[in-house]
């Protein structure tokens, strides 16, 4: 593995990458976390990693013969706290660079890069995927299906606190967190049917967000009311409205999707 930080300011940008010289035809795996320089200036403190809200990856190979094709990617969150990762490819034994432009929660932005060596291929080179990452830094439908249903079971067991008279706040306000986190999966879902319309999809993730955001908030209030209303606008006019077109194909066009205010109806 490569580990390498480099610091701004009072940040340090953490890279680390598996394997530390990947062949061409092997998956170059990298981890990123953002986390408070140490007092010695040498290491960072990876148990406070921030959270990373945006993120432009570009990676280049820098071949003199050729001019350089620049890949992108986003990073995706992965299950522990404050680590975030992609995967590519890699093509050719030249070496390559990394620009990585993040915004950590709290709207500091960092940006550095980073170069690393390649090795001709291997004879057998194994290529093991991240866990649900494909090589364009997509998610496997496996791994889409997993994201669905998990949130499925933390929406529904939010539900059940909501309508009891006291709720546990404390598992309420953890099963909202787990569905945000899992939203945050939305923007790496490959749409194979809809591939045309991803740029609709990616804004009622991103308004999900944002509800879930409201909703967070009102449980944090302990409004077991706000909560409630917080809770219906996002199975109508997320999960549902989402569901309609993208997962079932029921709907067209988003017109068709009634917009049903709760505060009005109750
Ligand atoms: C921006 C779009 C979008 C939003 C918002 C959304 N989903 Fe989904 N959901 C999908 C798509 C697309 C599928 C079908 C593809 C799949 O399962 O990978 C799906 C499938 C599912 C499934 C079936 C999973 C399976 O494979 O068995 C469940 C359960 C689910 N969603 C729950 C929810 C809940 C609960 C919410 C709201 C809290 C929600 N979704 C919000 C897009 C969305």
């Amino acid at each position: 593995m490569l580990r390498e930080i480099h610091a701004i300011g009072k940040l340090g940008v953490l890279l680390a990458l598996r394997p530390k010289q990947p062949a061409v035809g092997e998956l170059a795996k990298f981890v990123f976390k953002v986390a408070p320089i140490n007092a010695d200036g040498m290491d960072v403190d990876e148990t406070k990693a921030l959270e990373i809200v945006m993120s432009r990856i570009t990676i280049f190979a820098m071949d003199r013969q050729q001019e350089p094709e620049p890949r992108y990617y986003t990073l995706t969150p992965l299950p522990e706290k404050g680590a975030y990762s992609f995967a590519m490819r890699i093509r050719k034994n030249v070496d390559h660079r990394v620009i990585v432009a993040v915004t950590a929660k709290g709207g500091k932005d960092l940006e550095t890069s980073y170069d690393f060596q390649t090795q001709p291929a291997k004879a057998e080179a194994h290529a093991e995927a991240l866990p649900g990452l494909d090589e364009q830094g997509h998610l496997e439908m496996s791994a889409q299906h997993e994201t669905m249903q998990a949130m499925g079971r933390h929406w529904t067991e939010a539900w059940r606190e909501l309508e009891k008279k006291n709720p546990r706040w404390r598992a309420l306000t953890n099963h909202v967190e787990a569905v945000h986190k899992l939203q945050s999966n939305l923007e790496h879902f490959h749409l194979h049917k809809f591939a045309e319309r991803k740029a609709e999809f990616d804004v009622l993730a991103r308004t999900f967000g944002e509800q879930l955001k409201t909703l967070h908030d009102a449980v944090q209030r302990r409004d077991r009311e706000g909560a409630w209303q917080g809770f219906k606008r996002i199975d109508q006019q997320s999960c549902l409205k989402c569901h309609l077109v993208f997962r079932w194909g029921a709907v067209q066009d988003f017109k068709q999707v009634p917009e049903l205010n709760h505060e009005k109806h109750r």
